[in-house]
């Protein structure tokens, strides 16, 4: 197969309920080994995206194609996906290696076969000593790790995970997330998976689609995301931003009246501008461009760095720096800042 084939199709899929519209005109293509997360806020439609994928919702209009073939009316189980539930659903009554078992049976794999596919699978998710163990005896990585094990025994075209992350503590949702994104890589298997969680999309997906209402916002790499979104709505989900309103004049001069200004060499005309925080930085720590003095609304502590919100004549500017220790400046300080205009973004106009 071609390595841009389309291993996954979504085609103008919409799903309403009575009145609500969960899922409006999403087209979409996962190539082969991708790994494409739908991201958005709570209820804009991703787990019923993801269902529809799956089988376990009908689509109120539009098509599901897996590997060219149109599966939209076929049973769940004969569609070649493979799906870890948020809350992983493993069967509590069976052993780990059972429950990996478990479909194998179902496709008519013999004894032998399936024993073999069980310990193969155990090897790729590191749980061979815990064969024997029920789920109720497992930690919470673990028994993700036994449902997507389970999965992937099925050898699915598609693989679908739905919050895969979110029962697991802080620490080990980091480590587990990068260990999955390599499994997942090197055994090249096509995903879509769901969260709501935008640092987690960023890190774990090759490509992002951002939803808001039912509707596709926009679609990109992590960095086009982050770095240049489309819309204000994307800009604000995806991180911190301070949000400029203003106009370019002829000079190639943004401007917001009389707080900002920021050379800015865009097509002059009215322009909203966003700014990341690690664009914006204490005035000492860049050497050149203006200086605005900004009053200091708020210091939060993170360790690594301190989140400030700053207003520059009325305008509030967000901006990550470091201070050892958390020794930044307090509220109501007043400091000197420059806005590096390599992080000035333009968003396109609608
Ligand atoms: N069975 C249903 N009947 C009626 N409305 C539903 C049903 N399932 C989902 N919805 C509605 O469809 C919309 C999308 O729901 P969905 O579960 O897809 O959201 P989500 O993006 O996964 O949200 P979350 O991040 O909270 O899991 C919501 O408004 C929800 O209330
Ligand atoms: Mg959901």
């Amino acid at each position: 197969m071609d390595k841009n084939t389309a291993v996954l199709t979504l085609k103008n899929l919409n799903k309403t309920y009575d009145n609500t519209t969960a899922v409006d005109s999403v087209s979409l293509d996962v190539v082969k080994g991708e790994l494409l997360c739908l991201l958005g806020p709570s209820g804009c439609g991703k787990t019923t995206t993801l269902r529809m994928v799956a089988g376990f919702v009908k689509p109120t209009s539009g098509s599901v194609l897996i590997q060219g073939s149109d599966v939209t009316n076929q049973a769940p189980y004969r569609r070649d996906t493979g799906m870890v539930f948020q809350s992983y659903a493993l069967f509590p009554h069976m052993t780990v290696a059972q429950n990996i078992a478990f479909g194998l049976q179902n496709i008519g794999f013999a004894a032998k076969a399936q024993t073999e596919r069980v310990h193969e699978m155990l090897q790729l998710v590191e749980l061979e000593h815990l064969s024997k163990r029920f789920p109720a005896e497992l930690s919470g990585g673990q028994q993700q790790r036994v449902a997507l094990a389970r999965a992937l025994a099925m050898n699915p075209a598609v693989l679908l995970l739905d919050e895969p992350f979110s029962n697991l503590d802080a620490q080990l949702r980091v480590r587990l997330r990068e260990d999955l994104r390599a499994l997942l890589k090197r055994i090249r298997i096509t995903t879509l998976f769901v969260t709501h969680d935008q640092e987690e999309a960023l890190m774990f997906a090759d490509r992002v689609v951002v939803m808001r209402s039912g509707r596709v916002e926009q679609v990109g790499s992590p960095a086009e995301i982050y770095e240049t979104p489309a819309t204000r709505f994307v800009a604000e989900f995806i991180g911190w931003c301070s949000l400029f309103e203003g106009v370019v004049d002829g000079q190639g001069v943004f401007t917001t009246g009389k707080s900002i200004r920021l050379p800015l060499d865009h097509k002059p005309g009215p322009a909203t501008v966003i700014v990341r925080p690690e664009y914006v930085k204490p005035a000492e720590a860049l050497g050149s461009g203006p200086v605005f003095e900004a009053r200091v609304t708020s210091n939060t502590y993170y360790g690594a760095l301190c989140r400030l919100r700053l207003d520059v004549s009325g305008q509030e500017v967000l901006m990550e720096a470091h201070y050892p220790y958390g020794h930044g400046p307090s509220i109501g300080d007043r400091i000197e800042i420059r806005i590096d205009p390599k992080g000035a973004r333009r968003l396109p106009a609608h």
